[in-house]
């Protein structure tokens, strides 16, 4: 990770190293990663509830609020239990588009006890914005609320 992310790291997990609740923990993740990385428009959780992804914690325009495993990126990411990341979503079959601004997306799972109940989403108004150093990022995110947080409650 470049130093910049690192930084963000460290501020992000001294920020919920206290709590170990998932909702105020997600909540302060898209409010910490919103406010600080340039060229994003939305990011955000969704989490698998009764067998689709349904609109958690974020930050940017309001977002649809429930998308089936089968589709879009979000969808994709879930079933496939692996991080997406689409340099032009126009050119992803099958892409949602929740704010017509977004040209470019990643989107990593979110893994509990061995299964993937949830994704994190990142948006962004320029072509090309996620990296291997971002994927890198948001993996390590991810990471660290799986370990770090109880998500035994989602219903
Ligand atoms: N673009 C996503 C939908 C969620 S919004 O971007 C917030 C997708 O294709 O799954």
């Amino acid at each position: 990770m470049n130093s910049d992310y690192d930084l963000l790291y460290k501020q992000l997990t001294s920020l919920l190293e206290d709590e170990r609740h998932f909702m105020p923990n997600i909540a302060n993740t898209c409010a910490l990663i919103y406010g600080n990385l340039s060229n994003i428009n939305w990011c955000g959780f969704y989490f698998v509830i009764g067998g689709e992804l349904v609109l958690s914690s974020f930050q940017g325009k309001p977002a649809c609020m429930r998308i089936p495993l089968s589709k879009g990126v979000c969808g994709t990411a879930a079933s496939q239990n692996k991080t997406m990341v689409v340099d032009d979503v126009h050119k992803f079959s099958g892409h949602i588009a929740c704010d017509c601004e977004s040209k470019s997306e990643i989107v990593v799972p979110i893994r509990y006890n061995n299964k993937v109940i949830g994704v994190f989403d990142v948006d962004s108004p320029i072509y090309n914005r996620f990296t291997n150093n971002e994927k890198i990022f948001f993996e390590k995110i991810c990471k660290y609320l799986e370990t770090s947080c109880d998500f035994d409650n989602i219903k």
